[in-house]
């Protein structure tokens, strides 16, 4: 038999120069396991476990893949794990995507390397359905997403509090005085009250309800809780499909398409979601060979209000956009405005899916109808102009509408560490007018840390500022809130105009217009551009070969060469 038309355990084969004998050594290997000719003739799902005593948001993971494999047992296939990198956002240096595209490298060549038919890939955590998603799209092997699911809130003295938009309000309350170390420390306990992943539209919490809205996952997948029934039904379920997509493959390039993507940024825009999905729906495109732009996100941003009222663009958690219906009810409330034939991993197109699915009901207040928002349109919006001349990003949803129009003078830090030495010294000339500048943050000088959202200077918050503009080519957390640019490409280290910003230059905002501009002469920059000198860069592992090829955010911080 040809090696391409060779299925389950026969994919795959390792090279000894003869075939006859690679199958019958992989057999004898797999009897020590117990398996025999009944187990090895069933469709092979190969489960990627993103277990790890580091990841406390995939701390259910155990659980979920057992889930799983029941799954596939049931649906009559052999389900075998992997384990891959797990990352977690909290417990990373320098920062999780610095290490992004090396899980999208090892899960994507570890299932084109092992015998599987189907893939169900586990993920939860901010970077780790991206890079799936990623590798994915590269092996394009029938894949069914599934995630750990949102963390439960917790309560403090009577307040619901969840991570991390309240991380943040606490931590700043801290700063500015009005709560104590003890009370602080009282939070600190309560913030992430289970395993799971941040239970506000943060990062993970967005890009699983675009995995959902994508495709890749059952309807109804991103949004259940950890540990909950509902989370392990799905786990089941989707252990289920991909039995059924390895006799019958749906595979990824035909689900990735341009009216799939161009859903999902509209989905993107009504959740009021994270700005790094943006960054991470451009690597998942080019990847799946779609031409996806700013242009694109722009074109969703004008057309599409916000909907729904999650934090840190609204005021509840993951857990009552379940209840209120999650995806489902919102891809109902946004259905006269997606394109109704993107299919998913069950064939089923966008049309078919809402069929049966209830508008958002009066019973609630969390989703919202296009007739009845939560907000304008422009939750995100794309900026350009002479600071950012490749684009830039606001997430005006979460920001104050006061600093939307904002001129001001530039206080600029050379790197997140020397924001963190300066921000607080008196000596460091900051008013509340001022525009903080962070450079060498993007993805070449630093792995693009979260550090986008600078804190307000203690002294200032201890007045009661509580925003102000910041300015940088770092992304921020999905759970921040600020009147914060982000993105800005090319980066300081890559000559961005970042890095001609000088103390005191003005700086100015208008989201109006949707331009962020360095307000000084050419003449001057010209003189500054040719005193400009990049940073070295590190010389060996992956360290040196992330920066030597990493590309900018609005391509998607991929590596160039896949
Ligand atoms: Fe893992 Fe927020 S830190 S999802």
């Amino acid at each position: 038999m040809a090696e391409e038309q060779l299925t389950g355990i026969d994919r795959n084969l390792t090279t000894y120069g003869d075939p006859t004998f690679s199958r019958f050594i992989r057999r004898a290997f797999l009897a020590s396991q117990g398996f025999d000719e009944e187990d090895l003739g069933r469709p092979v799902v190969g489960i990627a476990d993103t277990s790890s005593d580091y990841n406390t948001c995939h701390g259910n993971m155990p659980q979920m893949v057992a889930a799983v494999k029941r799954g596939v047992l049931e649906a009559g296939g052999l389900p075998l794990v992997f384990p891959t990198i797990s990352l977690n956002e909290i417990l990373f240096h320098p920062t999780t995507m610095f290490y992004r595209n090396l899980l999208a490298m090892d899960t994507e060549e570890m299932i084109r390397a092992q015998p599987m038919d189907s893939v169900v890939l586990l993920g939860g955590c901010d970077k780790t359905v991206p890079a799936q998603l990623m590798a994915a799209a590269s092996a394009d092997v029938p894949a069914v997403f599934c995630v750990t699911g949102a963390m439960r809130t917790g309560d403090w003295r009577g307040n619901r509090v969840g991570a991390c938009t309240d991380c943040r309000r606490y931590y700043t309350s801290y700063r500015g005085g009005e709560i104590s170390e003890p009370e602080l420390a009282e939070v600190q306990q309560v913030l992430c009250s289970t395993p799971g992943t941040c239970m506000v539209m943060g990062s993970a919490s967005t890009i699983a309800c675009i995995t959902e809205t994508l495709g890749l996952m059952l309807p109804g997948g991103a949004s259940p809780t950890s540990g909950s029934g509902d989370r392990l039904r799905n786990a089941v379920a989707s252990g289920r499909a991909a039995v059924k997509l390895a006799r019958d493959p749906v595979r990824p390039s035909e689900i990735l398409t341009k009216p799939a993507f161009e859903n999902a940024l509209k989905v993107l825009v009504a959740l009021g979601g994270s700005t790094n999905t943006i960054v991470h729906l451009m690597a998942i495109a080019r990847r799946a060979g779609i031409d996806l732009t700013m242009d694109d996100l722009q074109s969703a941003s004008d057309k599409i209000p916000l909907l729904v009222d999650c934090k840190p663009s609204g005021s509840v958690y993951m857990e009552d956009f379940h209840k209120s219906g999650g995806l489902p009810t919102l891809m109902k409330a946004l259905e006269t405005v997606v394109d109704p034939d993107p299919i998913n991993i069950e064939r089923r197109s966008v049309r078919d899916r809402l069929e049966d699915v209830d508008p958002p009901g009066d019973w609630q207040n969390v989703i919202r109808t296009l007739e009845a928002p939560l907000g304008n349109t422009g939750s995100l919006t794309t900026l350009r102009g002479s600071l950012a001349p490749d684009g830039a990003i606001i997430k005006t949803s979460a920001a104050s509408p006061e600093l939307f129009e904002h001129e001001g003078p530039a206080v600029v830090f050379d790197s997140p560490e020397d924001a963190a030495n300066r921000l607080d010294d008196p000596a460091t000339d900051i008013t509340p007018d001022s525009v903080m500048v962070l450079r060498n943050a993007g993805p070449i000088a630093a792995g693009m840390p979260e550090a986008g959202s600078l804190p307000i200077p203690k002294r200032l918050a201890q007045k009661g500022v509580k925003d102000m503009v910041r300015v940088s080519d770092a992304r921020m957390s999905g759970t921040a809130y600020g009147a914060v640019v982000l993105h800005c490409a090319p980066e300081a280290a890559a000559g961005g105009p970042l890095a001609l910003v000088e103390d005191g230059d003005r700086i100015r905002l208008s989201v109006t217009e949707r331009r962020i501009d360095l307000l000084v002469d050419e003449q001057e920059l010209e003189a500054r551009r040719s005193r400009f000198t990049a940073p070295s860069l590190p010389k060996r592992g992956w360290a040196k070969l992330y920066a030597k090829h990493v590309l900018q955010a609005d391509k998607g911080a991929d590596l160039d060469f896949l």
